[in-house]
C-alpha cells in the first residue's frame, strides 16, 4: 500500500525518486508525486492523479527539478479520491514542510478539528496533510525538526511510514515509521529511505530496517537514528543478496510472467538447503520436541493467496501430524477471540511480511500465549522480525501484484514444515516421509517441463477469454487450488469467478450453470478422481462448458467427458497442487492479456496491504 522513497545525496534528486518509484509502483499506482528542496526555489512539489508516467511526463524525467534532496510517494488512496490534491506528498500551510505517508492515521480528524479551529487550512481530503500541518505547528513552537517530529508521533495513532523534508534544512530528511515499512539505504556520498529495497537496490545493498517508534535523519553523509525519546540507536546493517537484475523483466512482457517462469528454480532455492541426506533440516526453527509434541492444535493465519496456501496445507497438515489445523483469515482471526493457548501453533503465512491483518492477527496469537512461526518471502520485514521463528521462502523479489512465485514457495515449505513437524510427532512412517522428500525434490524438474510447452493454455484463453462468468470446481486439494486459481483469474481479467467445492455444487450454485457457462474442472486429486469426473458429467449435462485439469496418466479418460483437457506430470497426491496451479496461473494470464488488461498493476490492487 502506497510506495515512499526519499533521497539525499549530491545528485539530483527527482530523477532518481521517479526511478525507485517505478519500482515500488506495484504497491499503489493511483496517483504519484514528489518535493525536491534546491538552495535558489526551496520546496517544490509536483503532483498527479494517475499512473506515474504521468507525473513523469509533467516534469519530463525529473529534469525539471533542480535540488539534491527530496521524497516521492506512489499512492493507494485510503482517505479520499484519487485525485491531484490528495496525491502525496502534502505540504504544510507556510510550504515549509513537506511529507509522504504511507499507512493510516487513527485519530486524524479529531487533530484536524482542533487545527481547523486554530486557523489551519486544509486543501485535501487526506489524513496524511493532518500529520503535515501538526508538524507545521509543532515546528513553529520548537523550531527543530527532530523534537517536532518526536512530538507529532506522541500525538498520532495509527500506522504510518513518513518521509518529511523541510526548507530550513538543506540537505536533511527526516523518517519515522509504526506498522508499517521503511528501510534505510546506506550509499555512497547519498542516502535513501524506502517502503521496499527494490526502490533502492540500483544504489546501493547496504540497507538497514528501521522498527516501530525509530526516527532517521538522513544526510548525505549518514544517517542517524533515534528511539522516541530521540535517544540514538545503533542500527545494524544488512547486505540484499540479489542484485537489480531479480527485479527487472528480463526481456518479459509482464513481471507476472517473468516469475511464473522463475518458479521452478525459486522452489529449487526454497527446497536445496533445507533437505540434507533425505532428512528435512529446518535450521532456524527452535521448536523443541517437547514443544511439538505438546501442540494440540495448529492455526494458519494468513490473507488472499497465502490463504490458499494455508487451504491446501490443512488437508496436508491433518494428515501428516494427525492435529487439527485451523485456517483462518487474518482480517476476521482478530475479532473472532481465537482459542489459542500456549499448545496452540500458529503459522502465520505472508509474501510481504508486512500485511497489517496478518500481522495483527499474529500479535494477537502472541498475545494469548501461541507460539508463531512465519513463513515469510521478505526478509527484515514485520512479521518475520515478530515471529518467534522465521522460514523465508526465498522466492526473491515478486514484483506482479498477482503472486505466483511467492504462492509455489510458501506451499512447498508448508509441505517441508508439515514433513518435518510429522516426523517430530512420529506420525509419518519412514516409507511416506522418503516418498515426500523424493516428490519434493522432483517439483522443480517437472514443473519446468510443463511450463516448456505452453501453446495449449494460450489456445484455451483464446477460446474462452470472452466468458463473464466462470467456475472453478475441485474437491479436496483440488478445492484448495481452486481457490487460488479462481482469484488469479478474477484479479487479473476482472472475469467474475468462484472457486466451489464440487459436492456442494449441488447445493445451490448449480442452477448458475447455465449453457456455455464455463467450468474449469480440477481433477488432478487422484483419489478422488473418479467423483471428479462424476461432476464434470453432472455440469455437461447442463449445457457447461469444462476445461478441466487433471494428471497426465488420466488425460485420455478425462478428454472422453471435458471439452478441452491440460494435464500435469503425476506426482503425489499431496504435492498435486505445486505442479496444477501452474497451467491456473498461466491462463488467468494468456485470459488478461487476450482482455488487454493492465496485467501487472490490476485495478484497484496492490500488492503489500498495509491498511486493515
Ligand atoms: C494482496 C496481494 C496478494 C496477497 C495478499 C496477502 O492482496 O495482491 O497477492 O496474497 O495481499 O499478502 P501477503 O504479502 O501477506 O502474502
Amino acid at each position: 500500500m502506497c510506495g515512499i522513497i526519499g533521497y539525499s545525496g549530491r545528485e539530483q534528486a527527482a530523477p532518481i525518486l521517479l526511478d525507485g518509484l517505478e519500482r515500488m509502483e506495484y504497491r499503489g499506482y493511483d496517483s504519484a508525486g514528489v518535493a525536491i528542496r534546491s538552495e535558489t526555489k526551496g520546496l517544490q512539489v509536483k503532483k498527479s492523479k494517475g499512473r506515474l508516467k504521468v507525473l513523469s511526463d509533467m516534469i519530463h524525467g525529473g529534469a525539471d527539478l533542480e535540488g539534491t534532496l527530496g521524497i516521492g510517494h506512489t499512492r493507494w488512496a485510503t482517505h479520499g479520491e484519487p485525485s491531484d490534491v490528495n496525491a502525496h506528498p502534502h505540504v504544510s500551510e507556510s510550504g515549509n514542510i513537506a511529507l509522504v505517508h504511507n499507512g493510516i492515521i487513527e485519530n486524524y480528524m479529531e487533530i484536524k478539528e482542533h487545527l481547523i479551529k486554530l486557523g489551519v487550512k486544509f486543501t485535501s481530503d487526506t489524513d496524511s496533510e493532518v500529520v503535515a500541518q501538526l508538524l507545521e505547528f509543532h515546528y513553529r513552537e520548537c523550531h527543530n525538526m527532530l523534537e517536532a517530529v518526536g512530538r507529532v508521533l506522541r500525538r498520532i495513532e495509527g500506522s504510518y511510514a513518513f518521509g518529511i523534508i523541510c526548507s530550513d534544512y538543506p540537505d536533511a530528511l527526516i523518517a519515522a515509521r509504526k506498522d508499517s515499512p521503511l528501510i534505510l539505504g546506506y550509499g555512497k556520498g547519498c542516502n535513501f529511505i524506502a517502503s521496499d529495497v527494490t526502490a533502492v537496490i540500483k544504489y546501493t545493498r547496504e540497507v538497514a530496517y528501521m522498527d516501530d517508534g525509530e526516527i532517521a535523519m538522513v544526510t548525505p553523509e549518514g544517517i542517524d537514528v533515534f528511539d522516541s525519546e530521540l535517544v540514538p540507536v545503533e542500527k545494524a546493517h544488512r547486505t540484499v543478496d540479489w542484485d537489480v537484475s531479480a527485479a527487472e523483466k528480463g526481456g518479459y512482457p509482464h513481471f507476472m510472467l517473468k516469475e511464473i517462469m522463475e518458479q521452478p528454480d525459486a522452489i529449487r532455492r526454497t527446497v536445496s538447503p533445507r533437505i540434507r541426506e533425505g532428512r528435512v533440516v529446518l535450521d532456524d526453527v527452535k521448536l523443541t520436541p517437547e514443544y511439538v509434541k505438546n501442540i494440540s492444535r495448529i492455526f494458519v493465519i494468513a490473507c488472499g493467496s497465502s490463504y490458499h496456501v494455508g487451504m491446501v496445507s490443512k488437508y496436508n497438515w491433518e494428515k501428516l501430524l494427525r492435529r487439527p489445523v485451523e485456517v483462518v483469515l487474518a482480517s476476521e482471526f482478530r475479532y473472532c477471540d481465537p482459542l489459542v493457548d500456549e499448545h496452540s501453533l500458529v503459522v502465520v503465512i505472508s509474501q510481504s511480511g508486512e500485511t497489517l491483518d496478518t500481522m495483527a492477527a499474529m500479535r494477537e496469537a502472541k498475545r494469548r500465549g501461541g507460539r508463531t512461526l512465519a513463513i515469510v518471502n521478505v526478509v527484515g520485514s514485520s512479521i518475520a522480525r515478530e515471529a518467534d521463528d522465521v522460514l523465508y521462502t526465498w522466492a526473491g523479489p515478486e514484483i506482479a501484484v498477482a503472486t505466483t512465485k511467492a504462492y509455489s514457495t510458501q506451499l512447498v515449505l508448508m509441505d517441508l514444515v508439515g514433513l518435518y513437524l510429522g516426523d517430530l510427532l512420529g506420525t509419518v512412517s519412514a516409507e511416506g516421509y522418503a516418498a515426500i522428500v523424493e516428490g519434493i525434490q522432483r517439483l522443480p524438474e517437472q514443473m519446468s517441463a510443463s511450463l516448456k510447452d505452453t501453446e495449449d493454455i494460450k489456445y484455451f484463453a483464446s477460446r474462452y477469454f470472452n466468458h463473464d462468468s466462470i467456475f472453478f470446481i475441485g474437491r479436496n486439494l483440488d478445492y484448495a487450488m481452486g481457490m487460488e486459481g479462481s482469484l488469479k483469474l478474477k484479479e487479473i481479467s476482472y472475469i467474475h469467478s468462484e472457486a466451489y467445492a464440487s459436492g456442494e455444487l449441488k447445493h445451490g450454485t448449480i442452477s448458475l450453470i447455465e449453457p456455455g457457462t464455463l467450468v474449469v474442472a480440477l481433477g488432478s486429486y487422484m483419489p478422488l478422481f473418479d467423483k471428479a469426473m462424476s461432476n464434470v458429467v453432472e455440469v455437461k449435462a447442463r449445457g457447461a462448458e469444462v476445461m478441466a485439469l487433471t494428471a497426465a496418466s488420466r488425460r485420455e479418460k478425462m478428454a472422453k467427458t471435458a471439452d478441452s483437457v491440460i494435464a500435469v506430470p503425476d506426482t503425489l497426491a499431496m504435492l498435486q497442487p505445486s505442479l496444477g496451479v501452474v497451467p491456473l496461473q498461466l491462463f488467468a494470464y494468456y485470459v488478461a492479456l487476450q482482455r488487454g488488461c493492465d496485467i501487472d498493476k490490476p485495478r484497484n490492487l496492490a500488492k503489500s496491504v498495509t491498511v486493515e
